[in-house]
């Protein structure tokens, strides 16, 4: 079976997942028989690595396609790719790239996961956040969540928007492109987690002023001091230091959460590859 979409999967569904990843955190076995294609069309470090962990973990034979160095360049299209990697046996593929929904064009169905489709899915990072603050708050269910930053184009945000919204919590956003009347720091205290979005340089169509930008949204110690005791930041990377958090913030803030998201990026993984892999 693929995962595409957080919107495919019920709450209950996704709360399996965070619990079976927090299993496989504290030890619990699992082994896989299974081929995964690894294919990267975008750069990544912490997906592509966290699935390769995971999938090393759990005896998964995978198969990295080298993008750069791959018949890609002599413009064989992404369908071609997966029914010649098919055809050798391999059928499951962890696919990272730049066009949204590309699937729904596709002649045949492959079970696909998806690590990141244009700005609107990138359902594995959504699940290894919410298990991050199950893990700090014990619950997913009616908190208020702000995201802050280059919010359009972020992929991270429409995933996580999904899912949290499926537990009651309240999601806001303080958007860099629109709403420059409300600083950071004047809303940081109403909020049990703030997760701090990259800004994708690469995806804007005219150069963006990034003058100004941390002192209406960067996260800085000001910010901090006005967050409720109990609350979180968070950060999906990569990140642009002292633009959207200042260095000394990084990394071992008590409320700093953003080592713990990459660590559960492997479980989050694991629980996603054995379903997928298992059709379970
Ligand atoms: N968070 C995330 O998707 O990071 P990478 O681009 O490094 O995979």
């Amino acid at each position: 079976m693929s995962f595409l979409s957080i919107k495919d999967f019920s709450k209950e569904e996704i709360l399996f997942l965070v619990k079976r990843a927090l299993e496989l955190k504290k030890g619990a076995h699992t082994q896989v028989e299974g081929k995964v294609a690894n294919i990267f069309i975008e750069p990544s470090t912490r997906t592509l690595t966290s699935f390769q962990v995971a999938q090393d973990k759990m005896g998964i034979k995978r198969y990295d396609l080298h993008v750069e160095n791959s018949s890609f360049k002599k413009g064989e299209t992404l369908e071609d790719t997966l029914i010649n990697l098919k055809a050798m046996g391999i059928n499951n593929f962890v696919i990272r790239n730049k066009e949204e929904s590309y699937w729904k064009d596709f002649k045949y169905s492959y079970n696909i996961i998806n690590g990141g489709d244009g700005t609107k899915n990138h359902p594995s990072q959504a699940l290894l956040d919410a298990i991050t603050i199950y893990e700090h708050f014990g619950t997913l269910e009616k908190l208020k969540v702000l995201f802050v930053g280059d919010v359009n184009y972020s992929r991270v945000y429409h995933s996580n928007k999904d899912l949290l919204e499926k537990f009651d919590s309240i999601v806001h956003t303080l958007d860099s492109e629109k709403e420059r009347r409300v600083k950071l720091e004047d809303c940081a205290h109403m909020y049990d987690v703030i997760v701090m979005l990259r800004i994708q340089h690469e995806r804007h169509a005219k150069k963006m002023d990034i003058r100004g930008y941390n002192k209406e949204f960067g996260l800085n110690d000001n910010v901090v001091q006005k967050m409720k005791s109990n609350a979180i930041f968070m950060h999906p990377g990569p990140l642009n230091r002292n633009i959207e958090i200042d260095e000394k913030l990084l990394y071992d803030h008590p409320k700093n959460k953003i080592l713990e998201q990459v660590t559960n990026g492997v479980f989050a993984r694991m629980a996603i590859l054995e379903k997928t892999c298992k059709n379970m």
